[in-house]
Protein backbone atom coordinates (compact mmCIF):
# COMPACT_ATOMS: atom_id res chain seq x y z
CA UNK A 1 0.00 0.00 0.00
CA UNK A 2 2.55 2.57 0.92
CA UNK A 3 4.40 1.84 -2.38
CA UNK A 4 0.88 3.05 -4.25
CA UNK A 5 0.52 5.61 -2.34
CA UNK A 6 4.20 7.04 -2.25
CA UNK A 7 5.93 9.35 -4.55
CA UNK A 8 9.16 7.78 -6.31
CA UNK A 9 11.30 9.88 -3.77
CA UNK A 10 10.07 9.69 -0.80
CA UNK A 11 9.64 6.11 -1.17
CA UNK A 12 13.05 5.74 -1.78
CA UNK A 13 14.01 7.88 1.30
CA UNK A 14 11.55 4.91 2.95
CA UNK A 15 13.49 1.93 2.02
CA UNK A 16 17.02 2.39 0.16
CA UNK A 17 20.09 2.27 1.88
CA UNK A 18 23.79 3.66 0.99
CA UNK A 19 25.74 3.08 -1.71
CA UNK A 20 25.14 -0.58 -3.31
CA UNK A 21 22.92 -1.72 -0.64
CA UNK A 22 24.99 -4.34 0.68
CA UNK A 23 24.03 -3.91 4.15
CA UNK A 24 20.16 -3.77 3.45
CA UNK A 25 20.55 -6.62 1.87
CA UNK A 26 22.82 -8.59 3.93
CA UNK A 27 20.46 -7.84 6.47
CA UNK A 28 17.55 -9.60 5.28
CA UNK A 29 20.05 -12.73 4.33
CA UNK A 30 21.49 -13.04 7.72
CA UNK A 31 18.20 -13.32 9.51
CA UNK A 32 16.73 -15.71 6.18
CA UNK A 33 19.88 -18.21 7.03
CA UNK A 34 19.27 -18.70 10.84
CA UNK A 35 17.06 -22.00 11.50
CA UNK A 36 15.96 -22.80 14.79
CA UNK A 37 14.67 -26.48 16.26
CA UNK A 38 11.06 -26.45 17.94
CA UNK A 39 10.28 -28.31 20.76
CA UNK A 40 7.20 -30.48 20.38
CA UNK A 41 4.07 -31.88 23.13
CA UNK A 42 3.98 -28.96 25.00
CA UNK A 43 1.33 -27.01 26.08
CA UNK A 44 1.17 -23.84 24.43
CA UNK A 45 -2.47 -22.77 25.01
CA UNK A 46 -1.77 -20.13 27.58
CA UNK A 47 0.67 -18.05 25.97
CA UNK A 48 2.42 -14.59 26.34
CA UNK A 49 4.73 -12.11 24.62
CA UNK A 50 4.77 -9.52 26.89
CA UNK A 51 8.25 -8.72 28.08
CA UNK A 52 9.85 -6.29 30.49
CA UNK A 53 12.99 -3.65 28.53
CA UNK A 54 14.35 -0.45 29.40
CA UNK A 55 12.82 -0.61 32.72
CA UNK A 56 9.30 -0.77 31.70
CA UNK A 57 6.72 -3.44 30.78
CA UNK A 58 6.04 -4.09 26.94
CA UNK A 59 3.13 -5.95 25.56
CA UNK A 60 5.59 -7.25 22.84
CA UNK A 61 9.28 -7.42 22.76
CA UNK A 62 9.80 -4.39 20.24
CA UNK A 63 9.66 -0.62 20.19
CA UNK A 64 9.19 2.37 17.07
CA UNK A 65 12.81 2.72 16.81
CA UNK A 66 13.91 6.83 15.50
CA UNK A 67 13.05 7.86 12.30
CA UNK A 68 13.60 11.53 10.93
CA UNK A 69 10.99 13.30 8.44
CA UNK A 70 8.75 11.21 8.49
CA UNK A 71 6.15 13.90 7.89
CA UNK A 72 7.46 13.22 4.26
CA UNK A 73 5.29 9.69 4.08
CA UNK A 74 2.28 10.83 6.05
CA UNK A 75 1.23 14.38 7.46
CA UNK A 76 2.16 13.84 10.95
CA UNK A 77 3.56 10.85 10.77
CA UNK A 78 5.56 11.26 14.29
CA UNK A 79 1.98 11.72 16.10
CA UNK A 80 0.58 8.86 14.15
CA UNK A 81 3.40 5.97 15.35
CA UNK A 82 3.28 7.44 18.63
CA UNK A 83 -0.61 7.00 19.01
CA UNK A 84 -0.42 3.72 17.32
CA UNK A 85 2.89 3.01 19.94
CA UNK A 86 1.00 3.88 22.75
CA UNK A 87 -2.24 2.16 21.72
CA UNK A 88 -0.37 -1.15 21.09
CA UNK A 89 1.63 -0.66 24.61
CA UNK A 90 5.07 -0.36 23.22
CA UNK A 91 7.89 2.14 23.54
CA UNK A 92 8.35 5.01 21.17
CA UNK A 93 11.45 6.47 19.87
CA UNK A 94 11.26 10.29 18.22
CA UNK A 95 14.18 11.07 16.46
CA UNK A 96 15.65 14.71 17.17
CA UNK A 97 15.20 15.02 13.14
CA UNK A 98 11.57 14.24 13.44
CA UNK A 99 8.96 16.65 11.74
CA UNK A 100 6.70 17.24 14.83
CA UNK A 101 8.41 18.29 18.26
CA UNK A 102 8.81 16.52 21.19
CA UNK A 103 5.95 18.66 23.12
CA UNK A 104 3.07 18.03 20.14
CA UNK A 105 4.53 13.73 20.92
CA UNK A 106 4.13 14.20 24.70
CA UNK A 107 0.77 16.27 24.19
CA UNK A 108 -0.64 13.31 21.48
CA UNK A 109 0.01 11.04 24.12
CA UNK A 110 -0.89 12.18 27.16
CA UNK A 111 -3.95 9.65 27.26
CA UNK A 112 -1.81 6.79 27.59
CA UNK A 113 0.13 7.70 31.05
CA UNK A 114 2.45 4.39 31.17
CA UNK A 115 3.26 4.99 27.14
CA UNK A 116 7.21 5.58 27.15
CA UNK A 117 8.49 8.13 24.76
CA UNK A 118 12.35 8.06 24.40
CA UNK A 119 14.19 10.84 22.55
CA UNK A 120 16.62 9.71 19.61
CA UNK A 121 19.83 12.48 19.97
CA UNK A 122 22.25 13.66 17.49
CA UNK A 123 24.99 15.11 19.66
CA UNK A 124 25.49 18.69 17.71
CA UNK A 125 28.41 21.03 18.11
CA UNK A 126 26.98 23.36 20.46
CA UNK A 127 26.68 21.77 23.19
CA UNK A 128 23.68 24.16 24.55
CA UNK A 129 21.38 22.93 21.91
CA UNK A 130 22.09 19.54 23.21
CA UNK A 131 21.51 20.54 26.84
CA UNK A 132 18.23 22.23 25.75
CA UNK A 133 16.50 19.12 23.44
CA UNK A 134 17.65 17.05 27.28
CA UNK A 135 16.21 19.80 29.36
CA UNK A 136 12.78 19.55 26.57
CA UNK A 137 13.00 15.35 26.78
CA UNK A 138 12.67 15.50 30.67
CA UNK A 139 10.07 18.25 30.75
CA UNK A 140 7.75 16.37 28.49
CA UNK A 141 8.02 13.26 30.26
CA UNK A 142 10.30 11.14 28.21
CA UNK A 143 12.08 8.39 30.24
CA UNK A 144 15.13 7.46 27.31
CA UNK A 145 18.14 8.98 25.56
CA UNK A 146 19.21 7.33 22.35
CA UNK A 147 22.12 8.73 21.30
CA UNK A 148 23.10 7.82 17.51
CA UNK A 149 26.79 6.93 17.49
CA UNK A 150 26.86 5.63 14.03
CA UNK A 151 26.23 8.62 11.93
CA UNK A 152 28.41 11.86 12.42
CA UNK A 153 29.23 11.18 9.23
CA UNK A 154 26.62 10.83 6.41
CA UNK A 155 25.71 7.70 4.59
CA UNK A 156 26.45 7.79 0.87
CA UNK A 157 23.04 7.21 -0.48
CA UNK A 158 23.25 7.25 -4.16
CA UNK A 159 19.56 8.06 -5.05
CA UNK A 160 19.65 11.38 -2.73
CA UNK A 161 21.60 12.72 -5.63
CA UNK A 162 19.73 11.37 -8.45
CA UNK A 163 16.25 12.33 -7.00
CA UNK A 164 16.55 16.41 -5.36
CA UNK A 165 17.78 19.41 -6.39
CA UNK A 166 18.76 20.91 -3.62
CA UNK A 167 18.01 19.98 -0.02
CA UNK A 168 14.68 17.32 -0.37
CA UNK A 169 13.93 18.99 -3.27
CA UNK A 170 12.42 16.94 -5.79
CA UNK A 171 13.75 17.42 -9.69
CA UNK A 172 11.53 17.75 -12.11
CA UNK A 173 11.12 14.05 -12.80
CA UNK A 174 10.40 13.15 -9.35
CA UNK A 175 7.74 16.20 -9.58
CA UNK A 176 5.93 15.01 -12.43
CA UNK A 177 6.07 11.45 -10.57
CA UNK A 178 4.58 13.12 -7.15
CA UNK A 179 1.85 14.52 -9.56
CA UNK A 180 0.31 11.03 -9.94
CA UNK A 181 0.48 10.60 -6.52
CA UNK A 182 -2.81 12.76 -5.49
CA UNK A 183 -3.28 11.51 -2.16
CA UNK A 184 -0.01 12.36 -1.10
CA UNK A 185 -0.59 15.54 -2.92
CA UNK A 186 -2.94 16.31 -0.76
CA UNK A 187 -2.48 14.90 2.79
CA UNK A 188 1.45 16.11 2.46
CA UNK A 189 2.30 18.53 -0.04
CA UNK A 190 -0.60 20.32 0.40
CA UNK A 191 -0.79 21.36 3.91
CA UNK A 192 2.72 22.68 3.80
CA UNK A 193 6.09 20.39 3.56
CA UNK A 194 7.30 19.20 6.63
CA UNK A 195 9.88 21.07 9.22
CA UNK A 196 12.22 19.78 11.63
CA UNK A 197 10.04 20.73 14.57
CA UNK A 198 12.81 20.33 17.46
CA UNK A 199 15.37 22.80 15.49
CA UNK A 200 12.66 25.72 15.34
CA UNK A 201 14.28 26.81 18.45
CA UNK A 202 17.51 27.07 17.24
CA UNK A 203 17.08 28.03 13.26
CA UNK A 204 13.30 29.77 13.65
CA UNK A 205 10.26 28.49 12.21
CA UNK A 206 10.37 29.91 8.77
CA UNK A 207 14.36 28.72 8.18
CA UNK A 208 13.86 26.61 4.78
CA UNK A 209 14.28 23.06 4.28
CA UNK A 210 18.06 24.11 2.78
CA UNK A 211 19.12 26.40 5.64
CA UNK A 212 17.92 23.46 8.19
CA UNK A 213 19.82 20.81 6.36
CA UNK A 214 23.14 23.82 6.33
CA UNK A 215 22.58 23.84 9.67
CA UNK A 216 22.43 20.19 10.61
CA UNK A 217 25.26 19.51 8.26
CA UNK A 218 27.26 22.18 10.32
CA UNK A 219 26.17 21.21 13.39
CA UNK A 220 27.06 17.32 13.04
CA UNK A 221 29.71 16.90 15.59
CA UNK A 222 32.42 14.53 13.79
CA UNK A 223 34.80 14.53 17.08
CA UNK A 224 32.16 12.74 18.69
CA UNK A 225 33.68 9.89 21.23
CA UNK A 226 33.70 7.81 24.53
CA UNK A 227 34.36 11.02 26.18
CA UNK A 228 30.82 12.72 25.43
CA UNK A 229 29.73 9.44 26.29
CA UNK A 230 29.97 10.13 29.47
CA UNK A 231 29.57 13.83 29.47
CA UNK A 232 25.93 12.82 28.75
CA UNK A 233 25.76 10.38 31.09
CA UNK A 234 26.53 12.57 33.82
CA UNK A 235 23.33 15.36 32.56
CA UNK A 236 21.07 12.64 31.95
CA UNK A 237 19.53 10.72 35.07
CA UNK A 238 16.84 8.45 33.11
CA UNK A 239 18.30 5.28 30.66
CA UNK A 240 20.39 6.22 28.36
CA UNK A 241 20.73 3.98 25.65
CA UNK A 242 23.87 4.12 23.10
CA UNK A 243 22.59 3.22 19.37
CA UNK A 244 25.31 2.10 17.25
CA UNK A 245 27.24 -0.76 17.98
CA UNK A 246 28.46 -3.27 15.97
CA UNK A 247 31.79 -4.25 17.67
CA UNK A 248 32.33 -6.70 20.86
CA UNK A 249 34.29 -4.38 22.32
CA UNK A 250 32.40 -0.88 21.51
CA UNK A 251 29.79 -3.01 23.23
CA UNK A 252 32.40 -3.62 26.62
CA UNK A 253 33.21 0.22 26.21
CA UNK A 254 29.38 1.27 26.40
CA UNK A 255 28.94 -0.66 29.45
CA UNK A 256 32.27 0.44 31.27
CA UNK A 257 30.23 4.04 30.48
CA UNK A 258 27.16 3.25 32.62
CA UNK A 259 25.08 3.37 29.55
CA UNK A 260 21.93 1.29 30.15
CA UNK A 261 21.83 -0.48 26.90
CA UNK A 262 22.81 -0.58 23.58
CA UNK A 263 21.35 -0.91 20.18
CA UNK A 264 23.43 -3.32 17.80
CA UNK A 265 22.48 -1.47 14.79
CA UNK A 266 23.86 -0.91 10.89
CA UNK A 267 21.15 1.48 10.48
CA UNK A 268 19.51 -0.46 8.29
CA UNK A 269 21.98 -0.27 5.70
CA UNK A 270 21.94 3.80 5.42
CA UNK A 271 25.30 4.40 6.64
CA UNK A 272 28.41 2.00 5.94
CA UNK A 273 27.35 -0.06 3.06
CA UNK A 274 29.60 -3.36 3.93
CA UNK A 275 29.02 -3.15 7.49
CA UNK A 276 27.94 -6.25 9.52
CA UNK A 277 24.20 -7.19 9.74
CA UNK A 278 23.44 -6.82 13.38
CA UNK A 279 22.28 -9.88 14.06
CA UNK A 280 25.37 -11.44 13.12
CA UNK A 281 27.10 -9.39 15.23
CA UNK A 282 24.99 -9.83 17.88
CA UNK A 283 26.22 -12.88 19.83
CA UNK A 284 29.45 -11.59 20.08
CA UNK A 285 28.20 -8.50 21.76
CA UNK A 286 25.84 -10.83 24.21
CA UNK A 287 29.12 -12.96 25.51
CA UNK A 288 30.84 -9.64 25.66
CA UNK A 289 28.13 -7.64 27.74
CA UNK A 290 26.89 -10.44 29.26
CA UNK A 291 24.44 -9.50 32.20
CA UNK A 292 25.83 -5.85 32.30
CA UNK A 293 23.66 -3.83 30.21
CA UNK A 294 20.48 -4.39 28.41
CA UNK A 295 20.74 -4.99 24.09
CA UNK A 296 18.84 -4.27 21.61
CA UNK A 297 18.49 -4.30 17.98
CA UNK A 298 17.43 -3.16 14.73
CA UNK A 299 18.35 -2.70 11.10
CA UNK A 300 16.54 -5.75 8.86
CA UNK A 301 13.49 -6.43 11.12
CA UNK A 302 10.26 -7.38 9.18
CA UNK A 303 8.60 -10.23 10.67
CA UNK A 304 7.71 -11.77 13.71
CA UNK A 305 10.02 -14.64 13.36
CA UNK A 306 13.08 -12.00 13.02
CA UNK A 307 11.85 -10.79 16.25
CA UNK A 308 11.95 -14.34 17.60
CA UNK A 309 15.85 -15.15 16.38
CA UNK A 310 17.10 -11.10 17.53
CA UNK A 311 15.49 -12.38 21.54
CA UNK A 312 17.20 -16.04 20.79
CA UNK A 313 20.29 -14.68 20.11
CA UNK A 314 20.54 -12.55 23.29
CA UNK A 315 18.13 -9.55 22.04
CA UNK A 316 15.63 -7.95 24.91
CA UNK A 317 14.13 -6.24 22.77
CA UNK A 318 14.38 -4.90 18.83
CA UNK A 319 13.54 -1.50 16.98
CA UNK A 320 11.51 -1.32 14.23
CA UNK A 321 12.27 1.52 11.64
CA UNK A 322 10.81 0.67 7.82
CA UNK A 323 8.08 -1.75 9.11
CA UNK A 324 6.27 0.42 11.16
CA UNK A 325 7.28 3.15 8.91
CA UNK A 326 5.43 1.33 5.97
CA UNK A 327 2.67 1.08 7.75
CA UNK A 328 2.74 4.70 8.32
CA UNK A 329 3.52 5.82 4.72
CA UNK A 330 0.35 3.45 3.73
CA UNK A 331 -2.73 4.52 6.23
CA UNK A 332 -1.27 6.73 8.98
CA UNK A 333 -1.87 5.96 12.60
CA UNK A 334 -4.53 2.72 11.52
CA UNK A 335 -1.20 1.61 9.03
CA UNK A 336 1.12 1.48 12.06
CA UNK A 337 -1.17 0.12 14.66
CA UNK A 338 -1.90 -2.06 11.44
CA UNK A 339 1.84 -2.79 11.30
CA UNK A 340 2.32 -3.23 14.93
CA UNK A 341 -0.66 -5.59 15.35
CA UNK A 342 0.87 -7.76 12.23
CA UNK A 343 4.38 -7.72 14.61
CA UNK A 344 2.86 -9.15 17.14
CA UNK A 345 0.50 -11.81 15.39
CA UNK A 346 3.53 -13.00 14.02
CA UNK A 347 5.17 -12.78 17.16
CA UNK A 348 2.73 -14.70 18.86
CA UNK A 349 2.11 -17.58 15.53
CA UNK A 350 5.97 -18.08 16.10
CA UNK A 351 6.70 -18.87 19.40
CA UNK A 352 3.53 -21.26 19.59
CA UNK A 353 5.12 -23.13 17.12
CA UNK A 354 7.87 -23.16 18.59
CA UNK A 355 6.98 -24.92 21.85
CA UNK A 356 7.26 -21.76 23.79
CA UNK A 357 4.61 -20.42 26.23
CA UNK A 358 6.71 -17.03 26.67
CA UNK A 359 9.48 -15.84 25.57
CA UNK A 360 11.57 -16.68 28.35
CA UNK A 361 11.34 -20.32 27.63
CA UNK A 362 13.06 -19.49 23.79
CA UNK A 363 16.37 -20.29 25.62
CA UNK A 364 15.36 -24.19 25.16
CA UNK A 365 15.46 -23.66 21.27
CA UNK A 366 18.47 -24.99 19.95
CA UNK A 367 19.87 -23.64 16.71
CA UNK A 368 20.47 -25.28 13.80
C1 LIG B 1 13.63 6.78 6.65
C2 LIG B 1 14.58 6.50 7.78
C3 LIG B 1 15.05 7.56 8.56
C4 LIG B 1 15.90 7.30 9.62
N1 LIG B 1 16.30 8.35 10.43
C5 LIG B 1 17.06 8.10 11.53
C6 LIG B 1 17.40 9.14 12.43
O1 LIG B 1 17.02 10.31 12.23
N2 LIG B 1 18.14 8.82 13.52
C7 LIG B 1 18.55 7.54 13.77
O2 LIG B 1 19.22 7.29 14.78
N3 LIG B 1 18.24 6.53 12.93
C8 LIG B 1 17.50 6.77 11.84
N4 LIG B 1 17.18 5.74 10.99
C9 LIG B 1 17.63 4.37 11.31
C10 LIG B 1 16.60 3.64 12.15
O3 LIG B 1 16.54 4.16 13.47
C11 LIG B 1 16.95 2.16 12.28
O4 LIG B 1 18.26 2.01 12.75
C12 LIG B 1 16.79 1.41 10.97
O5 LIG B 1 15.67 1.87 10.25
C13 LIG B 1 16.63 -0.07 11.25
O6 LIG B 1 16.57 -0.81 10.07
P1 LIG B 1 15.18 -1.30 9.41
O7 LIG B 1 14.59 -0.09 8.77
O8 LIG B 1 15.63 -2.31 8.41
O9 LIG B 1 14.31 -1.84 10.50
C14 LIG B 1 16.33 5.97 9.90
C15 LIG B 1 15.86 4.92 9.11
C16 LIG B 1 15.00 5.18 8.06
C17 LIG B 1 14.48 4.01 7.25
Amino acid sequence: MARRRLPHFALEYLECGAEDELSVHANRAAFESIRLVPRTLRDVSARSIATRFEGGDASAPIAVGPTGFNGMLWRDADIALAKAAARSGVPFCLATLASASIERVAAATRDWPDTRRWLQLYMFKDRQCTLELLQRARDAGFTSIVLTTDATVYGNRNWEARNYRGFKQPNFRNLLNAATRWRWLANVYAPGLPRFENLDAFIGKRASALDAAEWIERQMDTTLNWRDVQWLRERWDGTLILKGILDADDAAQAVRCAVNSIVVTNHGGRQLDGAIPSIAALPAIADAVGARAEILLDSGVRRGMDVIKARRLGAQGVLLGRATLYGVAAAGERGAWRALEIMRAEIDNGLAQLGCASLDQLADIAIA
